[in-house]
């Protein structure tokens, strides 16, 4: 049980009635200075109920609580501070962990229930961009972390490979294009040939006239529009895998936009049938006054869909197919509008599951104060970027560690870590300033220097096993910061999952490891007396923890770094 049940049950007992265990679970706070204890209960609520001062009611209550759990209670002014017994929570709390390992902090009430996970849906033919990059590892972080709750997750590619850019792409390639070009750099050149066509298209309005008819044209299947599409996103596929491969991220589905074309004609008529759809400016929209917001377009003039009506629809065939409880969408703050916008039309179609689709927004990554930016040639390719990335990690090992036996390895999983912890520390609504050298330090709050202190344990293990199963508990002050942070951790996954912020996972680690290093350098852990045994255990119970908690967050935690 943990400490805020125990205490505040303790409470409850000699109170009568007049707050529920609840209530003053809510009231307890965590003392700053370790000194002052585990908790404070303030007396201030119980003291207008009784019509005496909080002082004189936390000394008369701090008297009457008698647990084998709490070594002592101590009335501090109006707090009544509590102090666990060390020894015992230590030993039931070490040896939950040691028993249970890396499934120690998992849950069970996502059992039976599914969730979609909608993230990184990068565009085809267009660079992957920082956005998406962001997306992904939010996205798979959460999904790993609801699979740890019990949830059944479903990873969907939601890839940009439909709508007018594709005309404009198949004539800027049928004009200027060439085979061998897009073969050898598929993504270079078909973007440079998008940012070509509005080049030319902005002296001859024409080409957007042509684009348009184009993409109607692969809309209604024709032979030669659809080949090239296919080509274009194959090859655009082939290079996202490799970003993929790299971070150690997969999908369930690649059900991009196109997928719905011809599941798209169900949606329109259902809104035509239930008077939802109305003529504007010769499209057709769904008028959202009554929630602020702008129309939502589901039909151009020519007939054409949109982005919105592809999200319509996909979440209708997400409904039917995974009978999802829940539907997030790991998508940039920028488009909280359209989600804002599906969400209430699907509301209006009748639906009472829109009620549980969520938009998990996120900021920009920003390089010098500035958006990281995709636009007009000013590509940033994230694979140069993650291959920096470990080009960098190598370069710090051979730096601390020359002797290390498969370097290349260690470096990727370092390197790539880096990455994705310092995307992850953030919260996810701010925006990250991009800085590689930063990240990958081995000290301060990055993900190297947890992956560092989880190397270091291993390294200690490697030295001393632990040799039986028996824990006796621990009661020294420098062990108890460390326990009980390793007590907290079950509940960051709930947490982290409730609010869809890896962030709290991330952050724990990062107190964690401060708080093992602190350990690490105020004791010492091998020598032999009576507590070794009970500290080598510590010390494995801190190693499962940092795996478990960046396995998490998808970064690997190699054992000699
Ligand atoms: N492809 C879109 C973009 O890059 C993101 C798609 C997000 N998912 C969705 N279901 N709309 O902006």
């Amino acid at each position: 049980m943990d400490f805020i049940s125990i205490y505040s049950q303790q409470i409850a007992r000699h109170i009568n009635g007049m707050l529920s265990v609840e209530e003053i679970a809510e009231m307890m706070e965590e003392p700053k200075l370790t000194q002052h204890g585990d908790l404070a209960f303030p007396c201030f609520q119980l003291a207008k109920h009784m019509k005496q001062s909080p002082n004189e009611i936390a000394k008369w209550l701090a008297e009457k609580i008698k647990s084998p759990s709490i070594a002592k209670v101590e009335a501090i002014g109006p707090y009544m501070n509590c102090f666990m017994n060390k020894k015992r929570a230590s030993k039931q709390i070490l040896r939950t962990i040691y028993h249970q390992k890396q499934a120690y902090g998992t849950h069970q009430f996502g059992e039976g229930k599914t969730i979609t996970i909608d993230f990184s849906s990068p565009n085809i033919a267009k660079p992957f961009s920082m956005g998406h990059l962001r997306s992904t590892v939010i996205g798979n972080a959460i999904a790993l972390i609801a699979e740890k709750c019990g949830y059944q997750t479903v990873r969907i590619n939601h890839l940009g490979d439909w709508g007018t850019q594709f005309g404009k792409l198949i004539v800027a390639y049928e004009r200027w294009g060439d085979e061998k070009t897009v073969k050898a750099n598929p993504i270079q050149a078909l973007f440079a040939l998008y940012v070509l066509f509005h080049e030319k298209a902005e002296k001859h309005p024409i080409l957007n006239e042509e684009a348009r008819a184009c993409f109607k044209k692969l809309e209604d299947g024709d032979g030669e529009a659809t080949q090239l599409w296919t080509w274009f996103r194959k090859e655009s596929l082939k290079e996202f895998t490799k970003i993929y491969e790299l971070l150690g991220v997969t999908f369930d589905a690649y059900t991009g936009e196109a997928f719905y074309n011809d599941k798209m004609q169900d949606v329109i008529s259902m809104l035509q049938e239930r008077d939802l759809l109305v003529r504007s400016d010769g499209a057709d929209v769904v008028n959202l006054e009554e929630a602020d917001l702008p129309p939502c377009l589901i039909r151009k003039s020519d007939g054409a869909t949109l982005y919105a009506t592809r999200d319509i629809t996909a979440a209708l065939y997400r409904q039917v197919h995974y009978q999802f409880d829940k539907a997030i969408y790991v998508v940039g703050q920028e488009q909280a509008i359209h989600f804002q916008q599906v969400f209430l039309v699907l509301q209006k179609l009748g639906f009472d599951w829109a009620g549980n689709m969520v938009h998990v927004p996120f900021g920009f990554m920003l390089k010098d104060g500035k958006k990281m930016s995709t636009r007009k040639g000013k590509v940033v390719l994230l694979e140069e970027v993650l291959a920096e990335a470990v080009k960098l990690a190598e370069q710090n090992i051979e730096e601390k560690n020359p002797a290390l036996g498969n370097k290349a390895d260690v470096a990727k999983k370092v390197g790539i870590g880096a990455v994705i912890f310092h995307d992850l520390k953030h919260d996810r609504q701010n925006s990250v300033a991009f800085n590689l050298e930063e990240m990958l330090q081995f000290e301060g709050a990055t993900g190297p220097y947890v992956q560092y202190t989880h190397a270091r344990a291993c390294a200690i293990l490697r030295k001393a096993p632990v040799s039986q199963d028996m824990v006796e508990g621990l009661d020294d002050e420098f062990s108890w910061p460390v326990i009980k942070k390793l007590h907290h951790f079950p509940e960051i996954v709930m947490a982290s999952l409730h609010s869809y912020e890896p962030s709290k996972i991330a952050r724990f680690l990062l107190e964690l490891s401060q708080e093992f290093n602190r350990y690490y350098g105020k004791v010492k852990i091998l020598h032999d007396d009576p507590h070794l045994h009970d500290r080598l255990v510590l010390v494995a119970c801190s190693a499962t923890v940092l795996k478990e908690g960046l396995r998490l967050l998808g970064i690997h935690a190699p054992e000699e770094m």
